[in-house]
């Protein structure tokens, strides 16, 4: 009797999305509340936050997930990117007023910033303190 090997199969069928499908990369820099730089690769079209988390960077809390509810993404912008990240909307210019103890004018939640090609080497420092 001929029984078929399924993990072999399994192993077999379990292919690797072709390149195109992953999507472009750029590089976000994050420095931790140590000074320590952490470089990592994102998704074109991810957030910061989503990035942060699936890297394991430290403090980069995201309690709500990135529902724009808890502030714990905060981070500070670095200047040369802050005009290429734009401003907070007025949702999230609530949040930080309300939940941010250490608010600076590049700060963001980093659940709100979408990466692009145009903010590859984008650099955030994330603060010693989430809410
Ligand atoms: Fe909660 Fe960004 S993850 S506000």
């Amino acid at each position: 009797m001929d029984i078929p090997n399924v993990r072999t199969e399994e192993r077999h069928t379990a292919v690797a999305p072709p390149r195109e499908d992953i999507g472009d990369l750029s590089k976000v820099t994050y420095i931790d509340s140590t000074g320590r730089a952490h470089t990592v690769d994102a998704t074109v079209g991810d957030t910061v936050m989503a990035t942060a988390v699936k890297n394991g960077i430290p403090g980069i809390v995201a309690e709500c997930g990135g529902n724009r509810s808890c502030a714990t993404c905060h981070v500070w912008v670095a200047e040369r990117f802050a005009p290429l990240v734009g401003g907070p909307g007025d949702m999230e210019e609530d949040l930080l007023d309300m939940g941010v103890s250490d608010r600076r004018p590049t700060s963001r939640l980093s659940c709100q910033i979408r990466i692009t090609e145009d903010l590859d080497g984008l650099t955030v420092e994330i603060p010693a303190d989430q809410p």
